[in-house]
């Protein structure tokens, strides 16, 4: 072992706690030895890709088979012994000993959970030592020498797919704030849009309660319903669709098809891949849409490029089940021009340093980058200090309310006050999103 210093990591200890769905996760305090330390907790997904690290549960009985015993057994033994005594200054390193020692291409062994918590916390642990935020920490660090922006938020008015049982076949409907001129100016109005989507829906008897990510579960007769109510909710809102705020969707495709052949439940509609492709350049022409989420399935990369094809240059088409948070994913679909943005989420790649490679991948082939809390969440803000340390000018972290939300939310406008956020704190649009002034309806 070299010099002890405070960098220097003295135990790494890993506790169950309980996610927004109520299910167990897996938290990791990794402590140094003149006292600083860092926590972190694994988010989980539920329309999870099948790229993705994999989470290690118990299976069996308890709490439904979503345990993580075995997940914290690894933490304790195999993780503390292989990081006792190393720096938490040397992220890659550290990142590169956990791949080695899960040994497996998906990280099933030790769980992709007990992994990027661990991997997580080590971070936090070197920006306590050094006594500064973790964004802050970064910024010089990883390179990105302007740390003063603060991403731009896509927030959630409407939940379905996999976190509303399947109520309405789109699984997020969001708004993109673009014409604010601040982090806190996007939620400023976006709150006025929540609660006007909230009256127009109780006041025609189409609110359910809140989906997973705290978004309206409504009760739609028609997928394209929610992109009315959206319309409708931001001019009640007193705002301007398209010019203020804009429609952001997450089709969540594989949710609802696989092999080329999808079914919307709500539209009673089965189509092949040009089928849904053709549906959503139709909303795409007709509706303020800026972004489409995983608009096909991840085993339909012919829809993929024929959708980017189509309409990526006036619109952001990101891939989240397609990239999985992976490098060599996003550098192959580059050469194919398929998508032109990631959604980046530390818990699909498994480690910060795969997280942090997928992110620069994007941003040497020119695509945009959205960073993303996964739909069961917890008090961990990390991404957003992701989010502005490395300069990820998108944050994604679900709807408005529940405090799983709030807390990323509100992350964000502390540290938009710490850096006297200016009238240029937010990022200029993504190059790939198109000019205010290009939509027809306007
Ligand atoms: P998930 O949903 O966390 O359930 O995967 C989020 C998303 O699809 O963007
Ligand atoms: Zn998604």
């Amino acid at each position: 072992m070299g010099t002890l210093t405070k960098y220097t990591i003295k135990n790494v200890h890993g506790r169950r706690v309980w996610d927004s769905r109520g299910r167990p996760t897996v938290e990791v305090d990794v402590t140094l030895r003149y006292g600083a330390m860092g926590r972190a907790i694994a988010p989980a997904g539920e329309s999870t890709g099948s790229g993705e690290a994999v989470e290690r549960r118990d299976g069996g009985k308890n709490f439904g088979g979503y345990d993580v015993q075995g997940a914290l057994a690894a933490i304790n033994t195999e993780i503390h012994i292989a990081l006792k005594g190393k720096d938490v200054r040397d992220q890659e390193e550290i990142d590169r000993l956990l791949r080695e020692l899960d040994g497996t291409a998906n990280k099933s062994r030790l769980g992709g959970n007990a992994l990027i918590a661990t991997s997580m916390a080590v971070l936090h642990a070197a920006a306590a030592a050094e006594k500064i935020p973790l964004w802050q920490y970064l910024g010089p660090l990883l390179g990105h020498s302007d740390g003063s922006v603060l991403p731009l938020p896509e927030i959630q008015i409407l939940g379905g797919g996999a976190h509303a049982a399947g109520r309405v076949d789109i699984q997020d409907f969001m708004v993109i704030p673009v014409g604010a001129s601040s982090f806190s100016e996007a939620l400023n109005w976006t709150a006025e849009v929540y609660r006007a989507a909230r009256n127009l829906l109780s006041d025609t008897g189409r609110l359910y309660g809140v989906a997973d990510e705290g978004g309206f579960w409504p009760a739609f007769k028609s997928n394209e319903e929610g992109l009315d109510v959206l319309i409708c909710a931001i001019e009640k809102s007193g705002r301007t669709p398209g010019q203020d705020i804009a429609i952001s969707l997450d089709i969540a495709a594989s949710v609802f098809g696989s092999k080329r052949r999808y079914k919307l439940a709500r539209d009673n509609q089965e189509m092949d891949s040009d089928g849904l492709c053709g549906l959503l350049v139709d909303w795409v022409e007709r509706y303020p849409i800026v972004s489409v989420e995983d608009p096909l399935g991840e085993d339909d990369l012919d829809g993929l490029i024929r959708f980017t094809w189509a309409v990526g240059k006036r619109v952001q088409v990101v891939g989240d089940d397609f990239f999985v948070t992976n490098a060599d994913r996003l550098n192959a679909a580059v050469k194919m021009s398929a998508c032109n943005a990631i959604l980046v989420n530390p818990n699909q790649a498994g480690t910060l340093s795969e997280t942090k490679a997928a992110f620069d991948a994007s941003q040497k082939a020119g695509y945009g980058a959205i960073i993303s809390a996964r739909s069961g969440e917890t008090e961990d803000a990390t991404i957003v200090h992701l989010g502005v340390g490395w300069g990820v000018n998108q944050l994604k972290v679900g709807s408005f309310s529940r405090s799983e939300r709030m807390v990323k939310w509100n992350e964000g406008l502390r540290i938009a006050e710490s850096l006297h956020e200016t009238s240029g704190g937010i990022l200029p649009l993504d190059g790939n999103l198109p000019p205010r002034n290009a939509f027809p309806w306007n």
